[in-house]
């Protein structure tokens, strides 16, 4: 059987094809895709209009591209997956919308796929895949989960963010330090030259007692330090962005360690942009190892938005027998959809 799947639901247009027999771990065949970020970098955040519009530009060539790659023809897809949400509704309705035409003229049914379940099952494209059951740690622009994974489609939120995501924490702290858009990744190339010892940042909900995260009340301290600095901000720059990303990285992991404690389980599955974070991988790989618990992360260039995650989870759902994919070509999408009420998901009591 073969998926192509199609990412659309932000600033990056991904397209890829997987491979999957009736059982055992589906394949990537290839994968192409087109990040907008130059684009949006002149605006300092992410234009939902211009996204659509490049998504449209893109998508098609895309295709091309991965069918090319994997030396198959249009015809031979059996699958047309697509992200149907969460995300901006312009920038999925193209993915959509292209995803429903292409299983329409071709008479193959089509899927809509959970963006973050594409995050969450995108490590089993690794050369070293999970098994299930496992915590996982959702960490990307827009969310910050800890899960209980059972098995595909089985997703307990064990704890979430009650403000800003981890990924925002990133980017509105660079931000404030002047950095390019998305800050992520400049604050933690900075950070590697800075003494994270060096400001005393808050580590919000530390100490709560449950699995819930906080990073609004991080981003306003550093407002307030990147202010009292004023002029000498941009020699302490590197020391602010150090001292941001640990007090990011240490409630990321204490959290993380907390939930694995609590559900008993010994395997963790970091996923989604921030997971590409460095100094969050060796801590975490450090601290698990201590604990005996195997961590497992998507390749590094999957950890951000792609079309392989989306191919993948469409695959993975269709094997386990927990979706069928629908004919009728009729879509909608989802710009806002918990992953917790997915079918066949677990639900927070
Ligand atoms: O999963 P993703 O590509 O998009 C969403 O679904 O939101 O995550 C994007 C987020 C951005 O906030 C970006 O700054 C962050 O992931 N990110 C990083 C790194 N690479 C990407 N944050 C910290 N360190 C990185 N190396
Ligand atoms: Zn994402």
């Amino acid at each position: 059987m073969w998926v192509i799947g199609i990412e659309s639901s932000c600033d990056e247009t991904g397209v890829a094809l997987v491979e999957a027999g009736a059982s055992g771990l589906p394949r990537l065949a290839a994968h192409a895709l087109h990040s907008q970020i130059a684009m949006h970098q002149a605006y300092g955040g992410v234009v939902p209009e211009l996204a659509s519009r490049d998504h449209i530009r893109r998508v098609l060539p895309l295709a091309q591209t991965v069918l090319d790659e994997a030396g198959r023809r249009l015809a031979e897809i059996d699958v047309v997956a697509y992200t149907r949400g969460p995300g901006l509704a312009g920038a999925l309705l193209v993915g959509a919308g292209v995803a429903c035409a292409l299983g329409a003229a071709l008479g193959r049914p089509v899927l809509g796929v959970h963006h973050l379940e594409g995050h969450l099952l995108s490590p089993f494209l690794s050369a070293d895949p999970p098994e299930f059951p496992f915590v996982a740690l959702l960490v990307s622009g827009g969310h910050t989960q800890l899960m209980r994974v059972e098995g595909v489609g089985h997703y307990e939120i064990l704890g979430e963010t009650i403000d800003d995501a981890a990924g925002e924490a990133f980017d509105k702290s660079a931000k404030l330090m002047g950095l390019p858009y998305p800050g992520g990744p400049w604050l933690a190339k900075l950070a590697q030259q800075g003494d994270a010892a060096a400001f005393k940042l808050p580590r919000p909900l530390l100490h709560s007692g449950d699995l819930d995260f906080s990073f609004a009340g991080l981003k306003t301290a550093v407002l307030t330090q990147a202010k009292r600095l004023g002029g000498e901000l941009e020699a302490r720059k590197a020391d602010l962005a150090a001292s941001t990303q640990a007090a990011i990285v240490e409630v990321l992991l204490k959290k993380s360690l907390a939930a694995l404690e609590a559900t008993g389980l010994r395997r963790l599955v970091v996923a989604g942009g921030v997971g590409a974070n460095q100094a969050l991988r060796d801590q975490l790989n450090a601290a698990c190892a201590r604990r005996g618990v195997r961590v497992h992360y998507p390749e590094l260039h999957l950890c951000t938005d792609n079309g392989a995650m989306i191919a993948m989870a469409a695959a993975m759902r269709l094997q386990s027998g927990i979706e069928s994919a629908n004919v009728d070509y009729a879509f909608d999408v989802k710009p806002r959809w918990p992953l917790d009420s997915l079918a066949g998901a677990g639900a927070r009591d």
